[in-house]
């Protein structure tokens, strides 16, 4: 997986103030976890039994080089300072950062796809609005969701206390809503240091892998503007989802990819080492996966802390593998028999018919789609990336060939 990973990193155009020295066009950032430092990275802990509230966040309690001759520091403070030596003896192109990745809490689609079960979930239910009783476009928190997130809370106040333990120095948050509210709960009201307030950054990249579902159509940005006003949006930020469509979805290796290029710019973007990032099952499995970390599934509103270590090398990778976008097919006529749990779905539905392709489509935005007329478009074919079916224009500037932002599609050549 490392040596894999190590190939798809990518170079890196530009100079960071403080942290990577990455002046050469043809280097790269390598990613490692570097492990004894948390349970979690531990092949002995079960990740469906673990729960962080009761293990310190997963930090083992040991005696690191850095704090051999101190005493009276908590475990936390005693990590802090070991990390703190990491990077003062650091070579130029290295960095150490430790992630608090945060699952948001559960969501009216998580509800549903157990109550349904995950085949009807996913070759049904998950393509539409919602049932007659719920919504879970974009998905909101149920009340147990809210409950997580303020478990959450709780437990950083409680470690802020007793353990004294570095508070996160920058925010990043998914723009779906789930993960805004997670994050709202979380943080709001803990006591910040003067320098690092909770004003969390509403990245694009961090948001969960793109599928058919429509708990992943995130809303537009006016609504997430108006909804946390507090939140800083990055640059960039599409007024409308350009990404989801309804109908293609990202395999393994597009999402991967995607990680990688959400780290590499926060590594060249942000000095600060203690970072918290509010996202997704599927994307924090991504990026552990980008980090080589082992496998390690986030029950909803869960929290893993990684130790990462950046290294800007020269070398440029020989190759780099980006992944696909493929059209996912679903039973558009009920629940199907059966199905596999996978983007590509593999539905089996009742009676003959064939799983098709979306009708379901939002996808006003990516020119030359063809969007079938149903409760979302009027008009069946999008022409251009500027107009859509219900007449939006995006506003953004941002867009590189095929209506996609520069930083999502493949990266450029020669880079
Ligand atoms: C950064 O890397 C470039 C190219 O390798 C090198 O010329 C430069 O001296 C480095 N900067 C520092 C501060 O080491
Ligand atoms: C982890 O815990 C679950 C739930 O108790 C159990 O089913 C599973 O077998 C355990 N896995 C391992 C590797 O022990
Ligand atoms: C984890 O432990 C906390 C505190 O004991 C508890 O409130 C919470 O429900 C537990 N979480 C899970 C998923 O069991
Ligand atoms: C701890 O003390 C020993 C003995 O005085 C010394 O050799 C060692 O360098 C010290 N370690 C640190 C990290 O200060
Ligand atoms: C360290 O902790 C011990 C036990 O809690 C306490 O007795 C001692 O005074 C502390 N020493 C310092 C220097 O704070
Ligand atoms: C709709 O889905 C929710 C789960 O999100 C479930 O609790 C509810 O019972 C469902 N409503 C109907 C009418 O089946
Ligand atoms: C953010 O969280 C605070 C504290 O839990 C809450 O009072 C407020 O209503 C939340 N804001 C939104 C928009 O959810
Ligand atoms: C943005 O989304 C909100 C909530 O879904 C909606 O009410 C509003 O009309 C939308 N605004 C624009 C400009 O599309």
């Amino acid at each position: 997986m490392l040596s894999t990973l190590a190939l798809a990193a990518i170079a890196v155009p530009f100079a960071s103030a403080a942290s990577l020295n990455v002046t050469d066009p043809n280097g790269y950032i390598l990613y490692t976890t570097v492990t004894g430092y948390f349970l979690q990275d531990d092949p002995a802990t079960n990740a469906s039994t673990f729960n962080y509230t009761q293990n310190n966040f997963g930090l083992i309690d040991q005696t690191y080089p850095a704090t051999a001759n101190l005493t009276n520091l908590t475990q936390w403070q005693a990590f802090e300072t070991q990390v703190n030596s990491l990077n003062a003896n650091a070579p130029l192109n290295t960095v150490y950062k430790v992630l608090f990745m945060g699952r948001h809490g559960e969501g009216y689609h998580n509800a549903a796809e157990s109550y349904y079960g995950t085949p009807a979930w996913n070759c049904y239910w998950a393509e539409l609005k919602g049932n007659s009783t719920t919504s879970w476009v974009d998905a909101q928190l149920t009340s147990n969701g809210i409950l997580q997130a303020q478990i959450a809370h709780n437990f950083w106040l409680h470690e802020i206390s007793t353990q004294k333990i570095p508070q996160p120095q920058s925010y990043y948050t998914s723009p779906l809503s789930r993960c805004l509210a997670t994050a709202n709960i979380t943080f709001s009201g803990i006591p910040t240091p003067e320098y690092y307030p909770f004003i969390p950054t509403v990245k694009e990249l961090l948001r969960e892998g793109i599928s058919i579902h429509t708990c992943d159509h995130r809303s537009n940005k006016t609504y997430i503007h108006d909804t946390y006003p507090s939140y800083a949006i990055e640059a960039g930020f599409n007024e409308y989802d350009e990404i989801w469509n309804g109908v293609t979805a990202e395999d393994n290796t597009a999402h991967n990819y995607r990680m990688l290029r959400f780290l590499d710019d926060v590594f060249t973007s942000d000095d600060h080492t203690w970072l918290s990032f509010t996202s997704h099952s599927g994307t924090i499995a991504s990026i552990l996966a980008v980090l080589g970390h082992r496998t390690f599934s986030l029950a909803t509103g869960a929290v893993i802390p990684v130790l990462v270590k950046a290294e800007f090398l020269s070398s440029a990778p020989t190759s780099t593998s980006t992944g696909s976008y493929t059209t996912s097919t679903w039973c558009h006529n009920g629940p199907p028999i059966s199905s596999v749990s996978s983007l590509a779905q593999g539905c089996v539905c009742q009676s003959t018919t064939a799983p098709l392709p979306s009708l379901n489509t939002q996808a006003p935005f990516v020119p030359g789609q063809t969007a079938p007329i149903n409760e979302f478009t009027t008009t069946t074919t999008v022409v251009t990336s500027t107009s859509s079916a219900k007449g939006h224009h995006t506003t953004s500037h941002h867009k590189g060939p095929g209506g996609y932002p520069p930083w999502w599609g493949p990266r450029p050549t020669g880079w």
